[in-house]
């Protein structure tokens, strides 16, 4: 392929630490644990490592090769491979979508890390010491009453997003990640280590780990897809733009697993994070929003130094979705610039505002605009506002749909020389291969009939 002079990591770590910080997010944080505890512990972890083989592994592949082939943004790199193979250029759509995925997701993203930036502050401030339970209701519910104070954080949060991104690869993205990921693992060690001593840790590991097979339904198997496809950041061109900057020396292979253990690690160590916080004092954990924003800031109320390692708690959430948020803003950028020859600083900037635009939208929705359900005429949507909506569609249904298109684009139209020299993957190939061939498709149209709520009936 031709090679431009286009941005490179200046290595494999910062590579895959701009991969993992994308992966690592509230994904880890606040389903992956609960949804796991809920699903019978033990036995749902097993599934899900299972989805991760079968479809996380395979499908991150496949979009790290392409990026890399393409040695462009999502769309230009799809159109590319598909060029060199003789097919459709018509697969550029697929990147078209993620690259849209992914900005709609930065504007709520954005105002749901707006919240971790205001408890972040309420833990520094000591706000949190001594919190009861009511009071921590009345505390979120009134965040999320306050237009004026989520927006606040919304702009902040988009701000500093925008500020990375537009210093480039290694500038900016590299350069963030090369510090908030290693504090990252660091706060996170440290509040395991605070919740073994303080908590509950055996009955939190006891939560997570016992296998329970028989709260192991089918609807849970296709939840732990579902959720091993977001917490990868699959689908939407985030790990198909980091692998069009990765040199043509790096190992896909070998950089694809260090990422995919370390975002599993961390989802399993948030588990063992918060469950023993939460038992510490007798609580059942919520699911959701609630258990960050309502539960846990209780928790530390009552506990020893509860207030700083709540902040230390929320700033890993801030850590977590920040490196996420700008893996959200790079695709687009990346196209923007290709497209209409803008500058870094100009398309990142503008693509900042009307993600920053949409996302008011988003915080409306907890307040002035809750009663506004934008698809209320069909009934299964009748409730959801334009927050859920646009969380809905994108997670539930252009996420798998993405990594779908990828799939097939890889495994069944690019030829298969060209496939094998970019990957080199050895011996491991011909599996990797079939698996990307037979097993990963069927298993994500499974995912996504069931967002469709066809399975639901
Ligand atoms: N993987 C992130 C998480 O676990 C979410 C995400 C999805 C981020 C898609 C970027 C793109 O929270």
């Amino acid at each position: 392929m031709v090679q431009q002079t286009r941005e490179q990591w200046s290595g494999s770590r910062g590579f895959v630490l701009a991969v993992a910080g994308s992966a690592i997010g509230l994904g880890n944080i606040w389903k992956f644990p609960y949804m796991a505890g809920a699903n019978g512990g033990g036995a749902f972890v097993l599934v899900y490592l299972l989805c991760i083989l079968a479809i996380g592994v395979p499908i991150m592949i496949a979009e790290i090769l392409v990026g890399r082939r393409g040695q462009s943004n999502p769309v230009a790199a799809m159109r590319a491979a598909a060029e060199e193979s003789g097919v459709s250029p018509v697969w550029r759509l697929i990147g078209g979508m993620g690259v849209l995925a992914g900005f709609l997701i930065l504007s709520f993203y954005s105002v749901i890390a707006g919240w971790a930036l205001d408890y972040t502050l309420r833990g520094l401030t000591g706000a949190l010491s001594g919190l009861g339970a009511e009071e921590a209701q009345a505390q979120f519910g009134s965040l999320l009453d306050s237009p004026g104070l989520q927006i606040f954080w919304h702009t902040l949060f988009m701000l500093i997003c925008f500020l990375i991104v537009a210093r480039g690869v290694r500038g900016g993205i590299e350069w963030a990640v090369g510090w908030m990921m290693p504090l990252l693992f660091l706060l996170i060690l440290v509040l395991v280590g605070y919740g073994a001593w303080i908590g509950a840790f055996a009955e939190g590991f006891t939560f997570l780990f016992r296998p329970d097979f028989s709260q192991l339904g089918p609807e849970s198997v296709l939840m732990a897809l579902g959720q091993a496809f977001f917490s990868l950041s699959l689908g939407m061109g985030a790990v198909m733009a980091y692998g069009s900057y990765l040199s043509p020396q790096e190992s896909i292979g070998r950089n694809t697993v260090v990422v995919i253990t370390t975002d599993t690690i961390v989802a399993l160590l948030a588990g063992l994070m918060i469950f023993p916080i939460v038992f510490s004092i007798g609580l059942e954990p919520q699911a959701g929003p609630g258990l960050l924003f309502q539960t846990l800031p209780y928790v530390f109320g009552q506990m020893v130094a509860g207030s700083f390692f709540g902040f230390l708690f929320f700033l890993l959430v801030v850590f977590a979705a920040l490196t996420s948020a700008i893996s959200l803003l790079e695709p687009a950028t990346a196209y923007l610039m290709a497209r209409r020859g803008l500058s870094r600083l100009q398309a990142a900037g503008i693509l900042a505002v009307i993600a920053w635009i949409l996302g008011i939208f988003s915080a409306l929705s907890f307040n002035l605009m809750s009663g506004f359900h934008p698809l209320g005429f069909i009934d299964a949507l009748s409730g959801k506002t334009f927050f859920d909506l646009l969380d809905g569609v994108t997670s539930n249904i252009m996420l798998p749909l993405g990594g779908l298109g990828v799939a097939l684009f890889v495994g069944w139209r690019m030829k298969r020389a060209a496939v094998a020299e970019e990957v080199r993957l050895g011996s491991y190939f011909g599996l990797w291969y079939f698996v990307l061939r037979f097993v990963s498709p069927v298993l994500v149209v499974l995912v996504l009939l069931y967002s469709v709520g066809v399975l639901r009936g």
